[in-house]
């Protein structure tokens, strides 16, 4: 049985499996059923499934608390707004992911929250909007223009006027930063990303300490129908099997192709925080186990050359969504709801396993046209 002691590269890979009885099998079957025969653990698959449960086991203990898992990390990221109270005030980053701040302005401008928003790389103004609060929803790094947040400067803040605080931690993965260690309350993954990592199902993932909480975000999860699939919770806990190894050598590449990026003919600015010239480089050497895999480039020549680099690619895949085996690209302002702040030119590269010299000849080549 996985034993507390071992490594976290140990329990991903021993988690969330069956007793080790005779001729049990080694992984969670996926059982392929709405309903159970009346009286067990399980009655109905909505309320929770054996597969469901496997690998809720195996990721809390990677960010220390509690899991549970959703259909996407939308439907996960609506479970937790569902739980504030009417007119709840949320402060949140002027660079927060798409589909989160898309829905934060639709609740806003129906009346069920007031949105206050923020540059999430400015302690000090966060500090002053946090006065009246009920949540801050932080994301660091932050899709897609890799800003760093002082996680634990905002939770103290935030703390101080009991607001909660709710991290999208889908970009740093639990091997590159831990929230709740640095004060968040609840912690999001969109495990669609590098916790599945082959870009296969779509999965969401909320943790959190508190048992309320989390006996909270269960019954949202019932009510709200979100409960994620018999297969996508099998695909997930398999690709968590390689997180660590994917996480090591995407990350590994990620800085060295990063650090081929800059005074790239082809491109006026490298975002990535693993460069020492970044803005949130400090920070993020200070709260994160390593920069990560995602890198943000400004391609000269505006929108057009972007969109050209992006479909030139052979090796990188012209796509959206990031951390997978695979590296992906897209210019992000290509999609109608993106931040109008991100700038036109901006490609967002998701960095994936294969050889990084393959993969820096294939972006060189696009970038030159
Ligand atoms: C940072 C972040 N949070 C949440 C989500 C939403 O996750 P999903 O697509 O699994 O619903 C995404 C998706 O791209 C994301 O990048």
């Amino acid at each position: 049985m996985p034993d507390d002691s071992w490594a976290v590269e140990t329990r991903l890979v021993h988690d969330g499996r069956p007793a080790p009885t005779p001729g049990a099998p080694l992984n969670q079957p996926v059982e392929l059923a709405s309903t159970y025969y009346a009286g067990g653990e399980t009655e109905y698959a909505r309320d929770g499934t054996r597969g469901m449960w496997a690998l809720e086991e195996a990721v809390g203990p990677l960010e220390g608390g509690g899991a549970v898992a959703f259909a996407s990390g939308m439907a996960a990221a609506n479970a937790i707004l569902d739980l504030l109270p009417a007119g709840a005030t949320v402060v949140a980053a002027r660079f927060t992911y798409t589909g989160v701040a898309a829905r934060l302005r639709e609740l806003d401008a129906v009346g069920r929250i007031r949105l206050r928003t923020v540059d999430i790389a400015d302690t000090d103004a966060i500090v002053k909007a946090v006065p009246g609060a009920d949540v801050v929803w932080v994301e660091s790094p932050t899709n897609p223009v890799l800003e760093i947040a002082d996680i634990r400067a905002i939770a103290a803040a935030a703390h101080s006027v009991g607001a909660l605080v709710v991290c999208d931690n889908t970009f740093a993965t639990p091997l590159g930063q831990q929230p709740l260690e640095l004060g968040a309350d609840v912690v999001l993954h969109s495990a669609t990303k590098a916790i599945g990592g082959h870009s296969d199902c779509l999965l969401g993932i909320v943790v959190t300490v508190d048992p309320g909480r989390l006996d909270a975000l269960r019954l949202r999860r019932t009510l709200l129908g979100a409960t994620p699939g018999a297969l996508e919770c099998y695909l997930v806990l398999r690709g968590l099997r390689t997180l660590a190894l994917r996480h090591q050598r995407s990350q590994a590449s990620a800085l060295e192709i990063a650090n081929k990026l800059v005074g790239h003919p082809a491109v006026d600015r490298v975002r990535y925080p693993g460069l020492a010239d970044d803005p949130g480089h400090d920070l993020a050497s200070a709260q994160m186990t390593g920069p990560g895999s995602l890198i943000s480039i400004e391609v000269r020549g505006g929108a057009d050359a972007a969109q050209a680099a992006a479909e030139r690619t052979r090796l990188w895949v012209h796509a959206t969504s990031l951390g997978g085996v695979e590296s992906l690209l897209e210019r992000r302002r290509r999609w109608a709801l993106e931040n109008p702040l991100v700038p036109e030119s901006l490609l967002r590269l998701s960095v994936g396993i294969e050889d990084p010299a393959d993969l820096w000849a294939d972006l060189d080549r696009a970038l030159r046209g």
